[in-house]
């Protein structure tokens, strides 16, 4: 049975009815552009080839019934009109504010059942993956004239103003607008995009991605300090957003001897430096530069993350440092941090070395053993059926 039949069939079971259709969308990891995306910055993702799924018909009942084949004690089923902030609360807020962001096109209600293979709570986009695959179904179904950036949108819109969680727009963008074998270079400022090749195997590399086991939770804590930050640097620059900086040197206004001015030094420079890296990287890969060239930059990006803008964790530290020591040619922790995923850039034939150097890192730390799996770049999302 395949993954689409799985949910479809449990579909059936679950509400006595046959889905209009399957639609999948992936988790991600970013190669390098963290914490640009609220900045107005660039961000270079591939998208991963685990996806949630979803099985999606819609209801004359005005009710929508939400159900998770993971936590099938878990399913919820409201009034249309009961939708709100809060309500329901928990997953099963995710495809709700989807559903909110079309409640006009969906007046007879909707009932949902998601199937997914990306780890939860792993800086891996788990969250877009669930409101990118309803979305791209429920415009599908009730609002075909909406283009995936649209899509983007409203799916941002279901985190931020139902959910509550102040992420920017990369995971969206990624789970939406990936391509397989490709990095999706974003500007999220002017939102455009560019779809950069990214096939590693063909030269010999891997990329591994390296689940710490610490889970994070975007909706509180670190995430919007960074985000408030990153605002006062700008406003006492004089700038909309930190994307207008430039150059380093522009900085140093921020540095008026003050513990604060320290902090939204650092920030800002994490994000003009980021920037910057991100545009490296993706005129290397371009240029048709071997791609190997690009490891030291993930390498400094991830200093940044952990100097400058302080959201890295010693167990994410000790993954890069693991890598790097056992042959990578770069590493770096990824998503917003303070929990979550590294990735490190690996010769192919040096996969179990490094898999195993970090494994042993973690076993004489006396961590559980990480979640450790090669990646290859693969497709946004799609309808399966
Ligand atoms: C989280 C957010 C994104 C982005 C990253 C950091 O994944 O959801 O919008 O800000 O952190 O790059």
């Amino acid at each position: 049975m395949t993954a689409a039949e799985r949910v479809a069939h449990e579909f059936s079971d679950l509400f006595g009815t046959e889905p209009e259709g399957v639609w999948a969308a992936p988790g991600r990891v970013n190669v390098i552009g963290e914490h640009t995306d609220y900045n107005g910055g660039y961000v270079l993702p591939v998208a991963l080839p685990h996806t949630t799924r979803a099985a999606v018909a819609r209801r004359n009942d005005g009710l929508v019934a939400l159900g998770s084949m993971q936590h099938p004690e878990k399913a919820v089923e409201i009034a249309l009109a009961e939708l709100r902030p809060g309500h329901p609360e928990g997953w099963a807020g995710y495809p709700a504010g989807v559903v909110v962001g079309l409640r006009d096109r969906l007046a007879g209600g909707v009932s949902i059942l998601v199937d997914t293979d990306v780890p939860v709570g792993a800086g891996l986009s788990s969250s877009a993956a669930l409101t990118c695959s309803v979305a791209l179904a429920l415009g599908d179904l009730a609002a075909p004239e909406l283009r995936r950036q649209d899509l983007v949108e409203l799916a941002r819109g279901a985190e931020n103003d139902f959910v509550g969680a102040p992420t920017g727009i990369l995971d969206q963008s990624a789970s939406l607008l990936c391509t397989a074998e490709h990095a999706l270079f974003l500007d999220t400022r002017e939102r455009t995009s560019e779809q950069v090749p990214f096939a590693l195997a063909a030269v010999g590399l891997a990329l591994l991605v390296i689940d710490s086991g610490t889970t994070h939770d975007h909706a509180e804590g670190g995430y919007g300090d960074r985000r408030r930050e990153c605002e006062a640097a700008a406003d006492r620059l004089g700038v909309a957003l930190l994307r207008e900086v430039d150059d380093v040197a522009g900085l140093a206004v921020l540095a008026d001897g003050t513990p604060e001015g320290d902090v939204l030094l650092r920030r800002a420079r994490h994000v003009v430096t980021e920037d910057a890296r991100v545009l490296e990287v993706v005129a290397a890969l371009r240029e048709d530069a071997d791609p190997r060239a690009i490891g030291p930059v993930l390498t400094a990006g991830h200093a940044s993350l952990r100097d400058d803008f302080d959201v890295s964790i010693p167990l994410l530290d000790a993954c890069v440092e693991a890598a790097l020591a056992a042959g990578a040619h770069g590493a770096r922790m990824v998503g917003g941090g303070f929990g979550g995923s590294a990735i490190a850039l690996v010769e192919a034939d040096a996969v179990d070395a490094v898999t195993a150097a970090v494994a042993t890192r973690f076993e004489r730390e006396g961590h559980p053993a990480p979640r450790i799996f090669v990646t290859v770049p693969s497709a946004g999302a799609r309808r399966l059926a």
